[in-house]
């Protein structure tokens, strides 16, 4: 009973049987009283109809032989036995006795007229059945009055019975009972085949399916999905079919991610394993001595930062870092990290220009990570353009919104390569940077629900943060949205 064929199989058997059931129980215990209903009622109308000349010959007094001619008559017209039965009273009691019958002349033994006594009781027409020597019959019996002439009432004085045999109702029950039971029969085979059939093809489609998905989990992402029609289980598999991608997709992003960071991890430390060695030269003078301490401290903080920012990706990636949403002022956010940068700035020969707006720029954010996003933004304005060229940052507001540009007059990235840039390590040009800066910065910058974007020309490349504005304070008024306009 585990496998869905045997279920559903079990299932429209069930329904069918069900069905069955139903019609059955409604059909067939009515048929029979029905069918008996509707013959006693066309009996008593064909009663009603064909004894006005048994009537008249009662009344105009004819000879037995013409009543009995009559009588025949009017059983060949209805079709069924007439029989005409006097009334006789005896001691308070009605007694009846046959006048004349269609079929026979003598007594008849085997009915007792129910129909008759009902009629005689009530003065009106009435139905009955019984069994008699032919089996069950149907009687239609209509009270026959005359006028008596002493008294000039009307008195009853004969009975004229219509009897019709029940016998092919019988057999007509039977042969639709009979019917019910043999189509019933044959419709739960055809259900139950039916069900089986259709269950067993959905469940081979599932079982694929199964088959595949075991595959892929097993890590075979080869493995393909069946996509075999556009019904419910088509639609499942193509949704397999996305996920499967998009599970290879990162399958692949991960391995790379490994296979970059142990590189990148791998040449500081060769590095500085090789000027070790070269230190250990006790011949070497002081000046290359030097040189070559300065190269281990620089490769050491390479290191460092690598490590550091490898961390912080895997841990924003874990959702491990649990970011502030306060009100802060971008203005003296960008202001701090600005004076954190002037002696790189210095260094780099190159000018910053910063004119904060008058007024705050109220963001919701975390304040130290908003810093760490605006420390990448400027360092990458420093580290991927030529000594001298200028910087600028600049900050506003709009439509609940706050933001903070940082635009550099650089070379810029090539088209092709501005969405890749913020990939984890990837480099678009041949600088010593390892790629993570702006992949930890965009994260970041999702996590509290804004974005990092970037424009690039030759000449005029820039970096905007935008974040939700706080609402605690009041808004920039007038203030222009939009990456470097204000970036001079
Ligand atoms: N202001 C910019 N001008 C030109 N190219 C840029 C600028 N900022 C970023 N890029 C390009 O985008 C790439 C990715 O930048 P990202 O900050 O992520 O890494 P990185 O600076 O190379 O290394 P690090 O992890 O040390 O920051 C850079 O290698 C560089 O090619
Ligand atoms: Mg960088």
């Amino acid at each position: 009973m585990r496998s869905l064929a045997n279920r559903l199989a079990l299932l429209f058997l069930l329904i069918t049987l069900g069905a069955m059931v139903v019609v059955y129980v409604a059909v067939v215990p009515n048929l029979e009283s029905s069918l008996v209903n509707d013959r006693s009622q066309r009996l008593q109308a064909s009663a009603e109809r064909m004894s006005r000349t048994v009537r008249e010959a009662i009344d105009a007094n004819m000879p037995v032989g013409v009543l009995d001619q009559r009588v025949r008559q009017a059983a060949d017209q209805a079709r069924a036995r007439v029989t005409l039965l006097g009334i006789r009273r005896r001691s308070g009691r009605a007694e009846l006795f046959v006048k004349s019958d269609s079929n026979a002349s003598a007594d008849i033994q085997d009915l007792d007229f129910p129909a008759a006594t009902q009629a005689i009781e009530s003065g009106r027409r009435a139905s009955a059945t019984e069994s008699g020597a032919d089996g069950r019959v149907v009687e239609a019996a209509l009270p026959l009055f005359f006028t008596d002439r002493a008294s000039a009432r009307r008195v009853l004085g004969s009975v004229l019975v219509y009897t019709a045999p029940l016998e092919d109702v019988r057999a007509n029950v039977s042969l639709v009972r009979n019917r019910i039971i043999i189509a019933g029969l044959l419709a739960l085979l055809a259900a139950v085949a039916a069900g089986y059939i259709v269950a067993r093809s959905l469940g081979r489609r599932v079982g694929r399916l199964e088959h595949v998905a075991r595959r892929v989990a097993a890590g075979d992402f080869s493995a393909r999905f069946p996509v075999d029609g556009d019904d419910e289980l088509g639609r499942l598999a193509s949704a397999l079919v996305d996920m499967q991608r998009q599970l290879a997709e990162l399958d692949t992003a991960r391995r790379r991610f490994i296979a970059t960071a142990s590189h990148e991890l791998r040449t500081p430390i060769f590095s500085l394993g090789g000027f070790l060695e070269l230190l250990e030269d006790e011949d070497l003078d002081d000046e290359t001595r030097e040189r070559f301490m300065a190269q281990l401290r620089d490769q050491t903080e390479r290191l460092g930062k690598l490590t550091t920012d490898l961390l912080d990706l895997s841990r924003i990636d874990a959702g491990a870092i649990a970011l502030q949403a306060d009100a802060c002022d971008l203005r003296t956010l960008a202001r701090g990290v600005a004076d954190e940068f002037l002696p790189a700035i210095t260094e780099h020969r190159s000018q910053l220009e910063f004119e904060p707006p008058s007024d705050p720029v109220p963001a919701s954010c975390d304040e130290e990570r908003t810093r760490q996003i605006v420390r990448i933004m400027i360092d990458n304005a420093l580290t991927h353009t030529e000594p001298g060229t200028p910087i600028a940052i600049a900050i506003g507001g709009s439509a609940g919104r706050a933001w903070i540009a940082v635009t550099d007059a650089g070379p810029g990235v090539p088209r092709t390569e501005l969405s890749r840039i913020f990939e984890p390590f990837y480099t678009s040009d041949g600088r010593r940077g390892s790629g993570l800066g702006l992949a930890i910065a965009r994260e970041l910058a999702e996590r509290m629900n804004g974005t990092l974007s970037a424009q690039s020309a030759p000449g005029r490349t820039t970096f905007t943060l935008q974040l939700p504005a706080a609402e605690t304070e009041r808004q920039l008024p007038g203030a222009v949205h939009g990456a470097g306009r204000d970036g001079r």
